[in-house]
Order: C-alpha cells, then sequence, then structure tokens
C-alpha cells in the first residue's frame, strides 16, 4: 500500500479567540486533518480544552477531527469525545489498564482508534494490540507543549514500526507529532511516516495558509521555495 501523507494542523498553537477563521484557512489551504490536543494537568503538566471545543470545531469545519488525549484514566472520556465529533481518538498506553479493551470501545463508539507511544515508550508494548489499532501516534517530542525540539532518535523508531507493520501486513497508519516543520518532515515520511502533525509551523507562520501548503509540498518532497 502506498502511504498517503496527510498534514494535520494542532490547533494547540491557534488563536484561540480566532479558533474557527484559523481553522478555516488551514482547511482551505488543503489540510486534511486537524489535530486536537487534550491535555489535564495530570498525565502531562499542561491544560488544554475538553469535549466543548470538539463540540465546537465539528460545528464550524468537515476536516476529521483527530483528537489526542493527554489524560490520566482515559476511559472515562472516550465517550464524551466521540460523542462531540471525534473521528479519531488516540490514547497513551500509560493512560489506560486495558488497552485492547478501549481501542474496541472507541471503534465501537465510530471513531478511528489510535495508540500513542511517547519518545521513552517501547514500541514492543505495542506487539500484542497492533492488529486492533488504526493507527499508532509516535511521540517525537514528549507531550505537554507545542514549539518543542524534535527528538531525533524518533526517526529509526518510525522505521521500526514501519518494519512492524509491513511484517505483519497490518493496515495500521503512522502518526509522527511534535518538533516537526519544513526541514524535517520529509525525513519523517521518508522513514514512514504518514499523517504529520504540526502546531507551532503552522499558527506560528505569519500566513497559515502557505505554511500548510509549503509543509505538504516539503513532506512530498517538492519544491519547498515558498516557506517562511
Ligand atoms: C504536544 C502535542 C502536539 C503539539 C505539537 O504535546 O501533542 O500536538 O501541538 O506542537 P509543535 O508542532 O509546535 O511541536
Ligand atoms: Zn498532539
Amino acid at each position: 500500500m502506498i502511504p498517503e501523507i496527510k498534514i494535520a494542523p494542532s490547533i494547540l498553537s491557534a488563536d484561540f479567540a480566532r479558533l474557527g477563521e484559523q481553522v478555516h484557512m488551514v482547511e482551505a489551504a488543503g489540510a486534511q486533518l486537524l489535530h486536537v490536543d487534550v491535555m489535564d494537568g495530570h498525565y502531562v503538566p499542561n491544560i488544554t480544552i475538553g469535549p466543548l471545543v470538539v463540540e465546537a470545531l465539528r460545528r464550524v469545519t468537515e476536516m476529521p477531527l483527530d483528537t489526542h488525549l493527554m489524560i490520566s484514566e482515559a476511559d472515562r472520556y472516550i465517550d464524551a469525545f466521540a460523542r462531540a465529533g471525534s473521528t479519531s481518538i488516540s490514547v497513551h498506553v500509560e493512560a489506560v489498564p486495558h488497552l485492547h479493551r478501549t481501542l474496541e470501545a472507541i471503534r465501537k463508539l465510530g471513531a478511528q482508534p489510535g495508540i500513542a507511544i511517547n519518545p521513552g515508550t517501547s514500541l514492543a508494548l505495542l506487539d500484542e494490540v497492533l492488529p486492533y489499532a488504526d493507527f499508532i501516534l509516535i511521540m517525537t517530542v514528549n507531550p505537554g507543549f507545542g514549539g518543542q525540539k524534535f527528538i531525533p532518535t524518533s526517526l529509526q523508531k518510525i522505521a521500526r514500526l514501519r518494519q512492524m507493520i509491513t511484517e505483519r501486513n497490518l493496515n495500521v497508519r503512522i502518526e509522527v507529532d511534535g518538533g516537526i516543520g519544513p526541514n524535517n518532515v520529509r525525513s519523517l515520511v521518508e522513514h514512514g511516516a504518514e499523517w504529520i502533525v504540526a502546531g507551532s509551523a503552522i499558527f506560528g507562520a505569519p500566513d497559515i495558509g502557505a505554511a500548510v501548503q509549503a509543509m505538504q509540498a516539503a513532506a512530498e518532497g517538492l519544491a519547498t521555495a515558498n516557506i517562511s
């Protein structure tokens, strides 16, 4: 299967006072996923948003809403996020006691289940559950904040995961998240990444729409002349 690259702007770095407007900008520029970072001040040090915001986003965009739960006891909230309109929901392996059960529950609620893996977490934890996930989110920074520096050893980890998926002939997407911009996105794709999350590289750019297009072009290995 030929991997399909999708750019997923993360609203964490958006201007929340102008959220609808900025979401329209990335959508008009061709972004195919909207990444929504949910943080509880417990699993990660930061606090962000809840199902209310997902519900509001659902009303203003056609883009799939990719909900990244960086919260403890994630099982308690998947129902609310699915009902709010999340298209895909990822949970961190450390945040649920029975991962297989959680993935099945997300699927039953009509969303695509994903597993998020921290930089310090081994791919070995995926061994038994890989066939039950629609996607694996490889964190390329430690979760909690936007604008952090990409951890370079992530590249080999992505390649090893790609190999695991290929060897087992599974239909599982690889998503990458953290410290990604036009300068490193191509190497991530070359190592096997398909869904590319970018917060500060997109919403921190002077022209948000141009930043989406520059990311897409860079990811596909095309000219990157208009990168700001
Ligand atoms: C970090 C979040 C990311 C964040 C990425 O914990 O999961 O989605 O928004 O931000 P950048 O692209 O700025 O590293
Ligand atoms: Zn994220």
